[in-house]
């Protein structure tokens, strides 16, 4: 199915070889419009599913930004909607194999740290799987990666280090920390958010986890960066929306995308 994925996708994009793979997150798929060249619909790429999140498009889009030949997932596959994890690191694995030695992957996460505030960004410098599964489980495909990974660097320190440059030059506030993924789709309660605190985690999120092992299982750099949507149930007395959820990443959108392309510039 990988290999289906591949020679598809290269009979629509040709000679076009990214070198740059972004994942956008909820609210922050706007940098995908600005450039694209030539976008698929995931209905239309063999081994791909639908995504039904509303706030998610749901196409691969090709495109140079800066001088970087990029693919981007404008809508990713998430775990809680029913998905395999093996479907939701699938388009990841095509990246891979299309080329790609770089994913910046992006999402809208919740603030477990008391410090941020919505709308805030954070480079991720590492994670907590905490979904209860890897996507590494099942038959190791020893072309692209070890059957027991190392996973001590899985966000490459000399980008979060090129990131805080770019956003101290740019005026951007960026946070860093730790990001745990749960499945979701729930939020968590006030509890679980303790527990995350407790345990090391500046963010929460239902994403992002999986495609960065398998990222850093198949040897491509990766960047991390969260939109902090919300403060975590408990962190602040505010109830959580996805509305809400929404409409801070689109306040953050201008200076997410600012950051984004001057990272894609200078790697
Ligand atoms: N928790 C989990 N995922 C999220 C949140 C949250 O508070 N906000 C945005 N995505």
């Amino acid at each position: 199915m990988l290999d289906r994925a591949v020679d598809y996708i290269k009979t629509r994009v040709q000679d076009f070889k990214p070198e740059i793979g972004i994942i956008l997150g909820s609210g922050l798929g706007e940098l995908a419009d600005e450039y694209c060249t030539i976008a698929i619909p995931y209905s239309e790429i063999p081994g791909f599913e639908a995504s039904t999140v509303s706030g998610h498009k749901g196409q691969l889009v090709f495109a140079e930004i800066n001088g970087k030949r990029v693919v981007m997932m404008q809508g990713r596959f998430h775990f809680y909607e029913g998905h395999s994890i093996q479907k939701v690191v699938f388009p990841v694995k095509v990246m891979k194999k299309l080329g790609v030695e770089t994913l910046i992957v992006t999402n809208a996460a919740g603030g477990v740290n008391p410090e941020f505030k919505p709308s805030d960004l954070m480079i991720i410098t590492d994670h907590i799987n905490y979904m209860g599964v890897n996507p590494l489980i099942g038959k190791n495909d020893d072309t692209m990666g070890d059957r027991f990974p190392d996973m001590s660097e899985v966000y490459t320190t000399k980008y979060i280090e090129l990131a805080k440059t770019i956003a101290g030059e740019l005026g951007i506030d960026l946070q860093q920390g730790v990001y745990m993924a749960l499945t979701g789709p729930s939020y968590e309660t006030p509890a679980e958010v303790r527990m995350a605190r407790v345990i090391g985690a500046d963010a929460v999120g239902m994403s992002t986890v999986p495609e960065a092992v398998v990222a850093s299982w198949a040897g491509m750099k990766v960047i991390g960066l969260s939109c902090i949507c919300n403060s975590a149930a408990g962190v602040s007395t505010v109830g959580l929306s996805h509305a809400d959820v929404i409409d801070a990443a689109n306040k953050a959108k201008t200076k997410f995308k600012a950051l984004v392309k001057e990272v894609i510039k200078r790697i």
